[in-house]
Formats: C-alpha cells, structure tokens, sequence
C-alpha cells in the first residue's frame, strides 16, 4: 500500500512537471518579437531570371543583381516588390537592396560570393570607428548591403548565403590583407528589416551588421562558419536601437552575437548608442563569447536582454569586455536563464580588453559598467566560473549573480577586482568584492 501510495505521488509529481514545462513553453511562443515589423506580402513578384540570372554556379550574375534591384527601386510598387533567387547555384559579386523589397531564397537556391577580390568595390570607414576595424582607411562593401533603406525583408525556405570566405580568412593569415574585410549582410541608416528562415555560411568577417539602424528583426536564422575562421562574429547590432535576435543556431569562429556602438574616440564623437537589444533562445558555440557586449561600445549600450540561450563548447559564456579609451557605458543589462556546457571561462566582465584605433585615445575615457544582472544561469564542464575585474578609477557598479551555478573543475574560484555589486545563491562561492546581502535592492532572486 505505501508502495502503491509513493508511485502516486510520483505520478502527481510528474504530470505537475510536465504541466509546468508546457505551460513555460506557452509563454515562450507568446514571447517572440516577430511583430515589432510588419512582414506583409507584396503584390509583385520578380524572379533574377528575368533579369538575366543563370543559377549554374559558374555564371557570374552581379549585373543581374543590379538590374533587378533597380527594377524594384525605379518601379515603386505599392506595397514593393519579392525578388525570388530560385533553387540553383547563383554566383554573385556584392550588390546593393533598395527599400520595400524582399529578397527570397528559395528552398535549394544558394547565393554564393565570388572570390575575385578585386570585383568588391571599397567604401568609406564606418565615422564610430574612424577607420576600417581591421585596417586603416576604406574597407570591402559587405556581399548584400543597405544603406538608408526602409521595409526590406531578408527570408526564404533555407535557402543558403555562402560568402566563400576563405580566399578572405588565409589573406587574413597570411597578412596579404589590403583593407577591412567584407561583411556578409551589412544594413546602415535603415529601418524595418526582418531577416529570417535562411543560412548564411562562410562569412568574410561579421556576418550580419546593422549598424546605424532601427527596428531589426533576426529569427529562424542558421548561421555558420568553421572554428577557426577569424573575425566571423554571428550577429553585431551596432548603434542600433529595438533589434531582437531570437530562435537561431550560430556557431562560427568568432562571437555568436556582439553588441557594439564604436570604437574610442571615433565612437564618443558620433555618440549613437546601441539600445532595446533582445536576445532570446539562442543556442551554439564559438572558441570565443557566446553573448558579448563591447568591446566596442564608446557610444553607450544599455538595455539589453539576452534570456532562454544555450552556450556550449565556447571560449567564455558571457562577456562584456571594454578598455580605458572606450568612455561610453555599459548598463542595465539582464541575463535571464541561460545554459553552459563545455565553457573554459562563464562569465567575464573585463576593462583591460582590446585594441584601439590609434594613439589619440583618451585615458581619461573610463567607460562606466553599471547594473548588470546575470540571474538562473546553469553551467556544467565550467573550466573557471568567471572573472570580473573592473577598472581602478571606474570600478564596475551594481552587478548582481543570482542563482549562478556553474560546475567543472575543482578548486576554480572566481576573480574579483575594482568591482561592487551582490551575489545570492552564486556555486562556486563568489568573491568577497559581491557582498551576499539580500537587502541589496538591485540584485534578488
Ligand atoms: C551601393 O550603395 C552605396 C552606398 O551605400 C553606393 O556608394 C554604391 O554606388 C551603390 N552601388 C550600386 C551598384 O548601386
Ligand atoms: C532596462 O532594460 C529593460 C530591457 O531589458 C527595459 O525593459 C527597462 O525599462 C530598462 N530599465 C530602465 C530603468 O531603463
């Protein structure tokens, strides 16, 4: 009869569980920011056969792209116009999208990047980073770019963008590099973008990188390069305000997702900060950060949600990375419910990283990091829970670690410096500099 009873409650248990999961997986269907831009149809759709485009792989279809986009620009269409890219193998120099206009990959249609170099026209350095981030001067137009557009769909039936990046990734390494590398998707000035249901593979440099932009949508995304490709960060929103990135697979040699806004001084002059960033069950792995923020962010980043991510066989979990010369500030930050597995640093908040643009950089442009709240983050093969280590004249404020677990190695601590804030139910145990209070009004579980 007791028996009988235990296998009861089991059972009671079991069907609560299960009620609960259901019930949370509700609530993440409802959370989804595929509303903040309208997707409608449009009336009119072309195909780049009409304009001359032939999907063997061989045949180079940059003036095809031309054709069709001024077609869709000059036309005006009420509503805009679909460009479908068919199943077939579409070899393609970079070209320019207009407003109101989708770009559609059909299932088996893969747009690929040619790797003539000298056919990828230059443009100006971005004016938050004074010049091209990996070399002075001018940079590569990124494969598809906007810039000042408005309405501009990016989305198809996983169909593939292949940018071919490895004639790019060995002129990196060898050092034959003439200028910053191209990224794959660059939008600049622009509005309304919805970029979704395709596979970018092969990046350049950065794959996605709004920049100057508002209202961006990312979702249902794969995006994928090999571990050891340089520089081929996922998603950068960069001085970007409302851009939600959710429901996508990243995994690529660089960051899965950074979130910057300009370089030192060139960032502090142009003074456009990026803000309202939603970040939301994102899965994947990278030999660098999962999520980071910086190190890049001299024009402020604030209000950021990263929740639901899943990180694994990474370089460093979470990480928000700035330097004496960056000013700006990094604040109200929220990590919610995040998983690690495989992660040699968890967390790090860290004021000595990266490079500058050059010699005429403040040190008196401290960056502030203030209100940053990583709350249910469960990390197991943790090589080295984290370190947050401030920076002495501007010491990191109100950063709160509730529920933190992260488990790996034995004897790994965290390290602390020039850092205040509060830590409650935090494994291993935190670093005196987090006073575990519970009246600490910034920080609860
Ligand atoms: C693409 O747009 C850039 C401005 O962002 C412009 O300089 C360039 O001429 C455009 N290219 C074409 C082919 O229209
Ligand atoms: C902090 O950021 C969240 C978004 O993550 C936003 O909803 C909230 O209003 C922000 N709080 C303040 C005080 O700006």
């Amino acid at each position: 009869m007791a028996a009988l009873h235990g296998h009861g409650v089991a059972v009671t248990v079991l069907l609560v569980v299960a009620a609960l999961v259901l019930l949370m997986q509700c609530d993440a269907a409802e959370t989804t920011c595929a509303g903040e831009v309208p997707a409608r149809p449009r009336p009119e759709t072309v195909s780049i056969v009409d304009f001359g485009g032939v999907g063997d792989g061989r045949t180079v279809n940059t003036w095809a792209f031309h054709k069709a986009v001024y077609h869709i620009q000059h036309q005006r269409r009420r509503g805009g116009t679909t460009l479908l890219v068919p199943a077939g193998t579409w070899l393609t120099g970079s070209f320019n999208l207009t407003s109101h206009m989708t770009l559609f990959l059909a299932r088996g249609a893969v747009l690929k990047a040619t790797q003539d170099t000298r056919s990828w026209p230059l443009v100006e350095p971005l004016p938050s980073y004074g010049r091209g981030r990996e070399l002075p001067g001018a940079r590569y137009t990124s494969f598809i770019h906007g810039d000042g557009l408005r309405d501009v769909v990016i989305t198809g039936d996983k169909g593939i963008i292949d940018g071919q990046g490895d004639v790019w990734w060995n002129m990196w390494r060898q050092r034959t590099l003439q200028h910053t590398r191209p990224n794959l998707l660059e939008f600049m000035h622009s509005s309304g973008i919805h970029i979704s249901n395709i596979v970018l593979k092969n990046s350049p440099f950065w794959n996605i990188h709004p920049v100057y932009c508002d209202n961006v949508v990312i979702t249902n995304m794969m995006i994928i390069a090999p571990h050891d490709s340089p520089n081929t960060d996922g998603v950068d929103p960069d001085s970007s305000t409302n851009v939600c990135i959710e429901d996508s697979y990243i995994s690529t040699g660089d960051d899965l997702v950074a979130i910057k806004s300009g370089w030192d001084e060139y960032g502090i002059a142009y003074g456009r900060p990026s803000s309202g960033i939603t970040i939301r069950r994102v899965r994947g792995s990278s030999p660098f950060s999962g999520i980071a923020i910086g190190s890049e962010a001299s024009g402020g980043v604030s209000n950021v949600l990263v929740e639901d991510c899943n990180i694994f066989n990474s370089g460093y979990g979470i990480h928000i990375k700035t330097n004496v010369g960056r000013g700006g500030y990094i604040r109200n930050i929220t990590v919610n419910n995040v998983r690690m597995n495989n992660i040699r640093n968890g967390l790090r908040i860290a004021g000595d990283v990266g490079d500058h643009p050059d010699e005429h950089f403040s040190q008196l442009a401290l960056p502030t990091v203030d209100a940053v709240s990583i709350k249910n983050v469960w990390g197991v093969n943790v090589q080295q829970p984290g370190s947050l280590e401030g920076i002495r004249n501007s010491p990191f404020t109100r950063i709160c670690l509730s529920n933190v677990k992260l488990f790996g190695w034995r004897n790994a601590a965290w390290k602390c410096r020039d850092v205040h804030g509060a830590a409650l139910g935090v494994q291993p145990g935190p670093c005196a500099e987090l006073t575990t209070s519970l009246s600490s009004g910034f920080c609860s579980y």
